[in-house]
């Protein structure tokens, strides 16, 4: 169903064989990885194989747009990333909420480098980082944010691959001003349904009812106080959620919501189409709440079977 639409849509073999031999190059010339998750989907929205290419690099997760997710669940995902190896921090690329701790948290993850550095004999060199992550998890709006106006453009050096520019974002640290955009694992079906209900997927060609009606069952089963504060659907009243709800009766809840909210046609009847855009935009700009969808207890088994 949903998930065998993506592969052809935004990325093909072509595209990523490109953008992984430019991220293989552009590794060449840093020390750090900065990767950017989207803190609603923190496994959902990263790449597997940047282990393999960030090999032997310093790495940092951002949980970015933390704004818009669940808080409980932005500190058992910090929780799980740290129990990874990884430093990571929660931001608000947006706001640049989060940032300023940043700089201290590059240099505890190239401690060794700079360690090996001044051991050499080289003091003061900077720290040369990049930023990856799939699409819209917000690296060129972190890039700004935390580059913002104070930053100078250093011009292309030797050694430096044509068209990259370092920022230069204080003495310790440079930025490498075009992202590592890496490719979502959109064949696994349950990936690519919630890249497409974070929006990080061209959904125009997807079932919009169909998608709404999966974040409805998702809602239900997880934030239904946060569904009933924006629809007071009268279906999630006493209703047994302990094992989530179906497709029938998610549709059931998304006809009451286009009933409430006047998306009806022109003979009277609901709109379900008006209603399930209505309630994925709510979602995605944050009306409905602050909402994770990957669950940190859903993943814990799964990982420690993997890791083991
Ligand atoms: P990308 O380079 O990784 O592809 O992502 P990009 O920066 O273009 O960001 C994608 C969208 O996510 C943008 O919204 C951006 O404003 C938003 N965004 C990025 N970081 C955050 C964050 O921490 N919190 C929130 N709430 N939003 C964030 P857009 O609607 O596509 O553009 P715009 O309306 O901001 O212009």
């Amino acid at each position: 169903m949903i998930g065998g639409f993506f592969v052809n849509i935004q990325w093909y073999p072509g595209h990523m064989t490109k953008a992984k031999r430019a991220m293989k190059e552009d590794m060449k010339l840093i020390d750090l990885v900065i990767e950017l998750v989207d803190a609603r989907v923190p496994l959902a929205s990263r790449n597997p194989d940047l282990d393999e290419l960030g090999k032997g690099k310093a790495r940092v997760v951002l949980l970015n747009k933390a704004d818009l997710a669940d808080q409980r669940m932005n500190e058992a995902w910090t929780r799980y990333f740290q129990e990874q190896g990884f430093l990571v921090l929660k931001v608000n690329a947006r706001s640049g909420s989060g940032l300023k701790q940043l700089n201290g948290v590059v240099q505890e993850a190239c401690r060794e480098k700079i360690e090996r550095d001044r051991k050499r004999g080289i003091l003061n060199r900077p720290v040369r980082a990049m930023v990856v992550g799939i699409p819209n998890v917000g690296k060129s709006t972190f890039i700004n944010s935390f580059a913002g106006k104070a930053c100078t453009k250093t011009g292309n050096k030797p050694g430096v691959t044509k068209g990259n520019q370092w920022i230069r974002l204080n003495r310790t640290l440079e930025l490498l001003d075009t992202p590592g955009i890496l490719w979502p694992k959109f064949e696994d079906q349950q990936i690519g349904l919630l890249l497409a209900l974070i929006g990080s997927i061209n959904d125009e060609i997807l079932n919009r009812e169909e998608l709404a009606m999966e974040l409805v069952r998702l809602l239900a089963e997880h934030y239904p106080q946060e569904l009933k504060n924006r629809y007071p659907v009268e279906a999630l009243e006493g209703e047994d959620r302990a094992n989530g709800i179906s497709m029938a009766q998610a549709a059931g809840i998304l006809e009451q919501i286009a009933r409430l909210r006047g998306c009806l046609q022109k003979g009277g009847d609901t709109d379900t189409a008006k209603a399930a855009s209505m309630v994925l935009d709510d979602f995605r700009s944050g009306k409905l709440g602050r909402i994770t969808l990957e669950r940190r207890e859903c993943h814990g088994a799964e990982n420690d079977r993997r890791e083991a």
